[in-house]
């Protein structure tokens, strides 16, 4: 593993990764190719910038010149694809960027990679690829569908989405799989639950509550609050990738999760706490249509088979990322500023 090509770095789990990878080994060169939507962002990545090994190209997975370019001008052999429409909500309201960006952005990146790597890219029955390459394919617990009070998903928990963000994912999770099973392509399959940390744009959750409560807004809780997620620290998501691409067994999915469930209403109520704010913030809203009540990841694939561990305690994490989004309201104010206060609307008046 020496050129690292990740999409998406400028978003929220992306630009982690790529200051984890700079900081824990000595990686030859990461290029960030992202086409900065309203979700991407250079500011998360200031502590890169100056690194020789990281380069930033802005563009779109789905312009497949441009992918054949970098494939060959960086001499890539990896793909950590974080690149996606990720937020639920959006696509509610917009379904088809999410099919277009995720599922055929997904499938641009995986002929770009089958060809650059391939031994004889034009014989359709060899499987013999470039030693060491990989395709890493980061993907969502939400492809399981929905729990109830009891189980957890687990790797072999069949595909059930229930919105067009998920629906798209499990499209975009079949499609490598298929490039794997049909052409051989050294692939990868990470299952993440709900991440929380630095630079997660302000219209997921957790900072979206600290944002509010800090603001003296009203804080939207959906339904009746008692959706459970299960929540990981994105610094060890990272971790957690790295893990796979360094020890994974080639055409593996990998779930990850830190058995941490806590019901939406519990996180809200912990951040006015924090914050010293009234509970009488809480604004109890219409429900999003089709939410999912519950998730739950079984971790012990990754745990008991590659040794990946969560190192947050989620009391640790939580504190901290309350803490950073109140140091970098510069950061925030930046984000929440235009075309986001524009979506703010259509959601919530
Ligand atoms: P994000 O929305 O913060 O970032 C997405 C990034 O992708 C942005 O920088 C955006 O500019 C970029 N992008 C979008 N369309 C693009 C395109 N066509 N070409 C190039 N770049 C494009 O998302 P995130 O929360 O960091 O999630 C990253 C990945 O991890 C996604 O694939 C998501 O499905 C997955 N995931 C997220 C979570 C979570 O809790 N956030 C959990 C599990 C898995
Ligand atoms: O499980 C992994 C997924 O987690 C990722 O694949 C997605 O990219 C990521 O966005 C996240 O999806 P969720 O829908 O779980 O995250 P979100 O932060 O949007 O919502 C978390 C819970 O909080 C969910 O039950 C909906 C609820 N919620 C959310 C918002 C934004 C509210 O009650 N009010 C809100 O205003």
């Amino acid at each position: 593993m020496k050129n690292i090509l990740v999409t998406g770095g400028a978003g929220f789990i992306g630009s982690n990764f790529v200051q984890y990878i700079l900081d824990h080994s000595d990686i030859i060169r990461v290029v960030n190719l992202d086409l900065l939507t309203y979700a991407g962002n250079l500011a998360n990545l200031k502590g890169c910038e100056n690194d020789e090994r990281y380069h930033f190209v802005r563009g779109d997975i789905r312009d497949r010149e441009l992918l054949k370019q970098l494939f060959s001008e960086y001499e890539i052999d990896t793909v950590v694809h974080f690149a996606a429409e990720s937020h639920v909500d959006r696509s509610i309201t917009e379904p088809e960027i999410f099919l277009s960006t995720n599922v055929l952005g997904t499938q641009a990146l995986l002929d770009v990679a089958k060809d650059s790597w391939k031994i004889e890219p034009d014989n359709k029955y060899s499987r013999e690829y470039r030693e060491a390459v990989r395709f890493l394919q980061v993907s969502t617990d939400e492809v399981y569908g929905a729990l109830g009070k009891e189980g957890m998903f687990t790797e072999v928990t069949p595909m059930a989405p229930n919105s067009p963000y998920s629906a798209s994912k499990a499209s975009a999770d079949m499609v490598v799989r298929a490039y794997h099973n049909t052409f051989g392509l050294p692939i990868n399959i990470t299952r993440c639950s709900n991440n929380y940390g630095p630079y997660q744009f302000p219209e997921k959750l957790i900072p979206l509550m600290i944002h509010n409560a800090q603001n003296d807004k009203s804080l939207p809780v959906y339904g009746d609050g008692m959706q459970v997620r299960d929540w990981l620290h994105v610094k060890d998501h990272c971790a957690a990738i790295w893990t796979v691409l360094q020890k994974g067994r080639i055409g593996e999915v990998y779930n990850v999760g830190g058995n941490n469930e806590k019901a939406n209403i519990e996180i809200v109520k912990l951040i006015l706490k924090q914050l010293g704010k009234p509970e009488s913030l809480i604004e109890y809203v219409q429900d999003r249509p089709g939410h999912d009540r519950r998730y739950a990841i079984d971790n012990t694939k990754i745990t008991t088979e590659l040794g990946w561990q969560p190192e947050y305690t989620f009391e640790q994490g939580i504190e901290e990322t309350i803490e950073w989004y109140l140091q970098n309201s510069e950061w925030v104010e930046n984000v929440t500023s235009g075309d986001y206060l524009q979506y703010y609307e259509l959601m919530y008046n």
